[in-house]
């Protein structure tokens, strides 16, 4: 069964395309990694998902209900954080634990102490004195003490230092392994290939891929440097070819399909090296988020 089914999701906000006929489902048990640039479409879902705005067209259906008509229902059974935690100020951490237990209706009280260990929070201060990487612990605290079968989870991670982020990765697969179900917005790279199981990538309010990290990483360009003794033979021309940069003497572009063109030109001009190496996770990022292909020179 689907946890989320997202058809022909779109949300205009005047002439914009916020979010353009999406389709998407999320699997029980499925850690699902959001991703895409500033302004892609990213929030838009999670707040359509949320029912917190109503679409242009389209629809979401989480666990089999609409998410505008019942969201009261669904609630029940989401927890979610927010790229900025919006809390009250005048409370201090514990009594915003307690006030976020009512929302959620239960609470694993041991594992929130445990967490509040692990995160290194004061939960005695007032939210008002926490830094942004405190507040976020906050929501990210309660969200995984209550269990609940789906976390939506918008960029949960932007204020939290390199330490408190392995202590993130470290809860979500725990979240992972209690089988509950992870919609997962992000720009950390490393923390979408540490959890995720499937990635889907927004450009625009479109989405342009979903599949597994491994997949695209198969499908995209491989990472071409050569060495020469002069200047580097022109490459421009040749199919599949894209992202040539030429500093000095050194050639690095990209290559998607047979390499066989681009050797026959390569090797003429005498390679003192050559190497060849798939795209790195920022390269496929990169590749995926961008506009289209360019060339740099750079001597
Ligand atoms: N209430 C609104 N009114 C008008 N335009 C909006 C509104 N909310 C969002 N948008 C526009 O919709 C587009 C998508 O915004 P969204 O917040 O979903 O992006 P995002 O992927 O979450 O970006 P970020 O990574 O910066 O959080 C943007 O161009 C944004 O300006
Ligand atoms: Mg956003």
């Amino acid at each position: 069964m689907g946890v989320i089914e997202i058809k022909g999701l779109t949300k205009k906000y005047g002439d914009l395309f916020a979010l353009n006929n999406l389709n998407l489902n999320v699997q029980d048990g499925e850690v699902l990694g959001y991703l895409g640039p500033n302004g892609s479409g990213k929030t838009t879902t999670i707040r359509l998902m949320l029912g917190l705005i109503k679409p242009t067209s389209g629809s979401v259906t989480i666990f089999e209900k609409d998410a505008l008509k019942q969201k009261e229902i669904i609630h029940k059974s989401i927890a979610y954080v927010p790229g900025e935690a919006n809390l009250w100020p005048f409370l201090t951490g514990i009594e915003t634990f307690k006030l976020l237990e009512q929302v959620y209706g239960s609470v694993d009280k041991k594992y929130r102490q445990d967490l509040i260990k692990r995160f290194e929070l004061d939960p005695n201060k007032k939210v008002r004195a926490y830094s942004k990487g405190n507040k976020q612990k906050i929501t990210l605290i309660a969200a995984l003490a209550s269990r609940a079968k789906l976390l939506i989870l918008d960029e949960p991670t932007s204020g939290l230092d390199p330490l408190m982020e392995e202590v993130f990765k470290e809860s979500i697969l725990e979240a992972k392994n209690n089988g509950q179900t992870i919609f997962l917005s992000s720009h950390i790279l490393g923390e979408v290939e540490a959890l995720c199981n499937r990635i889907a990538v927004l450009r625009k309010g479109k989405l342009v891929e979903v599949g597994d990290l491994n997949d695209l990483k198969h499908l995209s360009a491989v990472t071409i440097e050569a060495t020469f003794e002069k200047k580097p033979p022109s490459v421009e021309h040749i199919k599949g070819v894209s992202n040539i940069k030429i500093d000095k003497n050194n050639l690095k572009c990209q290559m998607t399909g047979p390499i066989t063109d681009l050797l026959n030109v390569l090797t003429p001009a005498k390679p003192l090296t050559l190497l060849s190496r798939e795209p790195s996770l920022e390269e496929l990022f990169l590749s995926l988020y961008g506009e289209s292909s360019s060339v740099t020179v750079n001597d």
